[in-house]
């Protein structure tokens, strides 16, 4: 009770973005979120050094809003951190940006980056395993700011709906009362997923999410990411090229859905996924070996 409690602060930790309106360099956080320009996220020419190695050189990225963008490369390609900057985990040493046209990621800390509407899935299932699956669900809501009430108050009939709804999108209906802990490991991935989206992220990030999913918990996946498009911008990073497949041969704009393949820190190749497969450069780099 009391990690829970202790947790439940952690999340409820609502002061306002840099805690007062302010980012730690005095700028004013940008307010809304502006979509209406077709794009989504941003990245102009950053780079990451580490030790003088560059783990991103000069990347350039645009996601349209809505858009579902694969993105694949070798390990040590530089995709983690391309998510740990968007995130505000690393700091490039250059470039830009932007979430939406207003946005300015690189001015702002890490969980006003959260708030302002951008959900990152990590590679390892964070769910809090000894609370059932709707206490996990109800936990998002509350840490949500917007509904900062309902820690006080029961959740009301329209927090409840939200939550159902959730429980079928993400398949665990009938595991509403089960403990997290006790799940599949695909599973604990969806309440991950479920938790994130309680929150209504504009933008996705998901990091290797179908990493030790059996086949068909990774087909439900692909469907479940493919409902999500269109309402959300997904960026899904993944080395499983049939889940690649999936992803970007369904859904609305199969024809002229993009892949994007990263090497050495910067866009080597982009296009349709036959184009990048028919691309020598990247068969030599990633998809021959
Ligand atoms: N904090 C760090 N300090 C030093 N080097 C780092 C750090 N984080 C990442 N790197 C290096 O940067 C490069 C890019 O790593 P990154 O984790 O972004 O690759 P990736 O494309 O996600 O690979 P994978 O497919 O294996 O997950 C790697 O060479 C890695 O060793
Ligand atoms: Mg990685």
């Amino acid at each position: 009770m009391n990690a829970l409690n202790t947790t439940a602060e952690a999340l409820l930790d609502d002061r306002p973005s840099g805690s007062d309106g302010a980012d730690q360099m005095g700028h004013l956080v940008t307010g809304e979120l502006d979509l209406s320009h077709g794009v989504a996220l941003y990245l102009d020419d950053i780079t990451v050094s580490f030790d003088g190695f560059r783990a991103l050189n000069k990347l350039n990225l645009t996601i349209d809003a809505g858009e579902l963008r694969c993105i694949i490369g070798p390990n040590g390609a530089g995709k983690t951190t391309m998510m740990d900057v968007i995130t505000g985990k690393t700091r490039p040493d250059e470039g830009s940006a932007y979430f939406g046209s207003t946005i300015d990621l690189l001015s702002m800390r890490e969980n006003a980056i959260a708030q302002s509407g951008i959900g990152r899935k990590f590679q390892k299932p964070t769910v809090f395993e000894h609370l059932t699956v709707f206490e996990n669900l109800e936990l998002s809501l509350k840490a949500d700011r917007r509904a900062r009430s309902a820690v006080f108050f029961r959740l009301s009939s329209e927090q409840l709906d939200r939550i159902a709804e959730m429980l079928t999108l993400i398949h665990l209906h009938s595991q509403a009362q089960r403990t997290a802990g006790l799940l599949s490991h695909g599973q604990k991935q969806w309440l991950e997923i479920g938790m994130l989206l309680m929150q209504d992220p504009k933008l996705l990030l998901l990091d290797e999410p179908v990493a030790g999913m059996t086949d068909e918990e990774t087909e439900r996946t692909a469907e479940l990411f493919l409902s999500l498009e269109g309402a959300h911008s997904l960026v899904v990073v993944e080395h499983d090229m049939k889940f690649i497949g999936e992803l970007t041969t369904n859904g609305p704009n199969a024809a002229k859905k993009k892949v994007t393949v990263l090497h050495e820190g910067s866009v080597l190749a982009e296009g349709t996924l036959a184009d990048v497969q028919a691309n020598d450069k990247v068969v030599e780099v990633y998809l021959g070996r």
